[in-house]
């Protein structure tokens, strides 16, 4: 089926906590944004039109886009942004994916107001792998006191932490725990007996969240667009750019119960440590206003209960549904994702540790995009707009979770991309270096899924190789890195084309933690990336 959608990107004013009148840039007028719902294998049309004050770019969060990078969004590695008062027809195909996906835009911060869900139904409506009576879109946001694209630009002029937020929203309402929300907090009402599919859409800038609803066990189905072996749990952990779908059984006694997203923060983050609360609401006649009751979270820095959960998580893979995770590796990567700092220009002060300027990277490089688009510099033979020399290791080695000799190390700046060849079987192993960040990095990668086939804390060694799941990894677009231990994914490189790879937490992206994947032979792009369509916003050549 091909299906068309509008989306109007403008600046609205919008009421939340005790602002009544301030305007942020939404689509088509909602917080969050419109809802796309599709089925596996359509193909969908999105007109995008601008009509803020910036230029902008959206992205289809998860969705593979085979061989058609052109409409995949990353501002400046896909395409260039959507001017004002212009529009741009994206296609997005699916495919494979099947689940909960997003979009949002990837330009600055926008994406904080610029966002929405994705769902994907079984191509026959009740072909699932599961059974539930009802299903819910669940979005968690954060809410900024102002401009977010003002709250970057001058954290990044400064070298200082970025502002936090000052709320967590659920489907765009902060919920009664906060003092301005007179006591409204987003409801779903349930039938005694009924099983709902819990949608949940991780669309917050900077902090990962543990999630639960008080007295009720959840069972995660699926995860990133792709199903899961059903896992029974009292709480989940998820991060920003992740999205899971969870079954939860309304068999309790009649009541009011509180579904609760707290923050993750691990130890000494800068962060917002409200949480936002939502009610799981009976049907039926009790007394509606005694206090709900509260879920038991994880405390804000339980790192262990945070790695616990994914570690659980697998995928349907079994004789039914055959495994296709890659077992012969031809080109092996380490990345090592750290957050340094910069020295100071002469003549500045900075607000950075010690005076510095807050920096982040992968292999020691800082990304800094150019201002025309990677992809089309690529597919147009145009030189000088990047380098084709990120390296396979990191350039120095040192003991990433003992020894911080290195935490003054400057990364350096620049816009080395990882080239990879068409169908190699890749696995990158991930390596927090624990230099100052406190959170897990929730690692991304635009054009494709990829199996978490290992993880855990400290230095990776080879000896973990031989305790790899290739059974039943899950199968995900985007993977929490222990700040201070490994990850290892494996995928085919089946997708041809410019693909964006990053630190799903906004401002480790805005430090620079991010890269871009080209895959293909340059011989043959022209045979394996469909051509541009003859409409995309123009890159201005300063
Ligand atoms: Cu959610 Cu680069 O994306
Ligand atoms: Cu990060």
């Amino acid at each position: 089926e091909v299906l068309f959608y509008d989306f109007v990107v403008n600046e609205t004013p919008i009421e939340m906590l005790c602002e009544t009148n301030r305007s942020v840039l939404i689509v088509n007028g909602l917080f969050p944004g419109p809802e796309i719902r599709a089925h596996k294998g359509d193909t969908i049309y999105v007109n995008v039109t601008n009509l803020g004050p910036y230029g902008i770019t959206i992205h289809w969060h998860g969705v593979r886009q085979i061989r058609y990078p052109w409409s995949d969004g990353p501002e400046y590695v896909t395409q260039c942004p959507i001017p004002t008062n212009s529009s741009f027809l994206q296609k997005i195909k699916l495919t494979e994916e099947e689940g909960t996906l997003w979009w949002h835009a990837h330009s600055d911060w926008s994406r904080a107001t610029i966002h929405g869900p994705i769902i994907i139904l079984p191509v026959n409506n009740t072909n699932y792998p599961y059974k539930f009576d009802e299903q819910h879109t669940i979005v968690i946001s954060e809410w900024y006191a102002r401009d977010t694209k003002d709250i970057i630009n001058e954290a990044l002029a400064s070298g200082g932490d970025p502002d936090l937020s000052v709320a967590y929203t659920i489907n765009g309402q902060p919920g009664d725990s906060y003092s301005c929300s007179n006591g409204s907090a987003y409801n779903i009402m349930v039938v005694q007996g009924k099983t709902y599919l819990l949608r949940i859409i991780h669309s917050g800038l900077n902090e990962e969240m543990f999630f639960g609803i008080a007295e009720h066990n959840l069972t995660v189905v699926g995860m990133d667009g792709a199903y899961l072996k059903p896992l029974n749990i009292e709480y989940l952990m998820i991060t920003p750019g992740q999205t899971m779908d969870v079954l939860v059984t309304a068999n309790q006694t009649l009541g009011r119960y509180y579904m609760v997203f707290s923050p993750f923060v691990d130890t000494n983050a800068p962060s917002n440590e409200n949480v936002t609360r939502g009610i799981f609401q009976y049907n039926g006649t009790y007394n509606h206003s005694e206090t709900p009751v509260l879920p038991e979270l994880p405390g804000f820095t339980n790192k262990s209960d945070a790695g616990n959960f994914t570690i659980q998580l697998r995928s349907l893979n079994s004789e039914e549904h055959p495994s296709t995770v890659p077992a012969n590796i031809t080109r092996n990567i380490t990345i090592t994702v750290s957050v340094n700092q910069q020295p100071c220009p002469a003549n500045q002060t900075c607000t950075g540790p010690d005076g510095s300027m807050h920096s982040a990277s992968l292999n020691n490089i800082s990304f800094s995009a150019p201002s025309i688009s990677i992809l089309q510099a690529y597919y147009n033979n145009l030189l000088g707009v990047y380098n084709e020399t990120f390296p396979d290791e990191p350039s120095f080695v040192f003991d990433y979770t003992g020894n911080v000799s290195a935490l003054g190390e400057a990364a350096i700046v620049g816009n080395e991309v990882l080239m990879i060849n068409y169908n190699e079987e890749v696995e990158i192993r991930f390596q927090g270096t624990n230099l100052g960040a406190a959170e897990n990095h929730p690692m991304h990668l635009h054009g494709y899924s990829f199996y978490v086939v290992g993880m855990g804390d400290g230095n990776f060694s080879d000896s973990y190789v031989s305790d790899y799941n290739l059974v039943d990894p899950p199968y995900v677009n985007t993977v929490g890195l222990p700040k201070n231990g490994w990850t290892s994914i494996r995928f085919k490189a089946d997708n041809p084309g410019v693909w964006f790879m990053h630190c799903h937490l906004e401002r480790h992206a805005s430090w620079g933690m991010n890269t871009v994947f080209i895959v293909g032979d340059g011989k043959e792009k022209h045979q394996k990336v469909y051509p541009p369509p003859s409409y995309m916003p123009p890159c201005t050549v300063s």
